[in-house]
């Protein structure tokens, strides 16, 4: 595939899959048809009336769309500006990324597929992608770091008892990048029957634009939702948690090119951004090649990867996708880096601010809010990404 480098001051991917400097679609010549094939049939695929009205009905009578944008009155008192969550939270399965299986099994159905692979950190990705298979009877295998099998078991129970197997990634840091890497080995050994279901948007082109796509519906109807209850689409702030970047992708996707919307992206700094063990990819990172793309990486000098940490399974990742890597670099994105501690503590704020307990990882996007200098008159629309229970045994150590 080309990868030329065109430098563009846009936020919509080229041709070739670039956001500015990043992106294009970096891959070894095992897995160049598979990806190929996908990049010829993803958009007209997608454009297709018939595939519009399955992905549109499901997204309504399955995964429970619109999601609600929740004034958060107690949690607004406190910061000091108004403050609405957009509740991704309440999606079937209990995060954004149901969005995205949805979207990729329906383009895998038409490309003739028979099985999925899947990588997963969380494990939210993996129940996703296991939940669309059971649906529409396709084998399903997903790949998780033996550390995140540990940290997220109740996930594991779930992906297993949809009927997928689930196996363990056991190199490196035994968590996503390692996970990713063992699911774009198995697609290259199966390149016929077998889709990959990226869970981010990350990999070569065109999963970067195909994720952002399938998870564009949630600030398409931020915009809808905010306008009924305040008569204005944009918000001053959209805050979102990046571990790829599909969630905060998806809510940043249709104010990407209105400027007087800020977009705030959190990252895990993890136990401190200098510790030596962080995932906090734009404050530690520099350009490289990882998963396909070109983008912001965490590595050492002589340009290995550096082992991620983080206490959140889904932000545990050294990149981040090229969309951001461009926000970042571009400045169009605000990034902070969330230490451990400030996220857990925002968890068990929002819990008990609002009773809803979110994940590990909305936690990152939820303690931004205490860092980003807000005026009382601001309108903050935070992505609620997911549901804490996953996380109740990380959480009850601390009760
Ligand atoms: C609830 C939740 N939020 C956020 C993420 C991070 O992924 P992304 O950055 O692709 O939204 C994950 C990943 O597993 C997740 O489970």
């Amino acid at each position: 595939m080309q990868t030329t480098i065109e430098p563009q001051t846009s936020f919509e991917v080229t041709d070739q899959g670039f956001y500015g400097h990043f992106g294009g679609a970096f891959i070894p010549e095992m897995l160049y048809p598979n990806v190929e094939e996908l990049r010829q049939n993803y958009l007209s695929i997608i454009a297709d009336p018939g595939f519009q009205t399955e992905f549109w009905q499901l997204l309504e009578d399955y995964v429970g769309r619109p999601t609600p944008l929740f004034l958060a009155k107690r949690l607004s008192a406190q910061i000091g500006a108004t403050i609405y969550l957009k509740r991704e939270d309440l999606c079937h399965t209990g995060a954004h990324k149901i969005n995205n299986t949805i979207g990729q099994i329906l383009v895998a159905q038409r490309l003739g597929k028979k099985r999925i692979v899947a990588e997963t950190g969380a494990g939210q990705h993996g129940v996703a992608t296991a939940t669309v298979c059971a649906l529409m009877g396709m084998e399903c295998i997903v790949y998780m770091g033996s550390i995140d099998m540990e940290r997220q078991k109740p996930n594991v129970d779930r992906m297993r008892m949809l009927g997928a197997t689930v196996v363990p990634a056991t190199s490196g840091s035994q968590t996503l990048k390692d996970a990713t890497n063992e699911a774009m080995r198995h697609w290259i050994n199966n390149p016929v029957d077998t889709h990959y279901i990226i869970g981010s948007v990350v990999g070569p082109h065109p999963y970067p634009d195909m994720v952002a796509r399938f998870q564009s519906v949630i600030s398409e109807e931020i915009r809808k939702q905010l306008f009924t209850k305040t008569g204005r689409e944009t918000p001053d702030y959209v805050v979102a948690c990046v571990g790829g970047g599909s969630n905060a992708a998806g809510a940043f996707f249709h104010y990407l090119n209105e400027p007087s919307v800020r977009l705030v992206a959190a990252e895990a700094a993890g136990q401190g951004v200098s510790s030596g063990h962080s995932a906090a990819t734009t404050a530690l990172g520099k350009p490289g090649v990882l998963h396909g793309s070109r983008t912001i990486l965490m590595q050492t000098e002589d340009g290995q990867v550096t082992e991620p940490y983080s206490i959140s399974a889904g932000l545990d990742y050294p990149g981040i996708g090229p969309l951001h890597a461009h926000l970042f670099e571009s400045g169009r994105g605000d990034f902070y880096a969330i230490t451990d501690d400030e996220a857990l503590q925002a968890c068990f704020e929002l819990s008990q601010l609002e009773g809803i307990i979110p994940a590990l990882e909305t936690g990152h996007a939820l303690a931004a809010l205490a860092k980003m200098n807000l005026k009382s008159e601001d309108v903050i629309v935070v992505c609620l990404s997911g549901r804490g229970d996953k996380d109740l045994s990380t959480y009850s150590k601390y009760l």
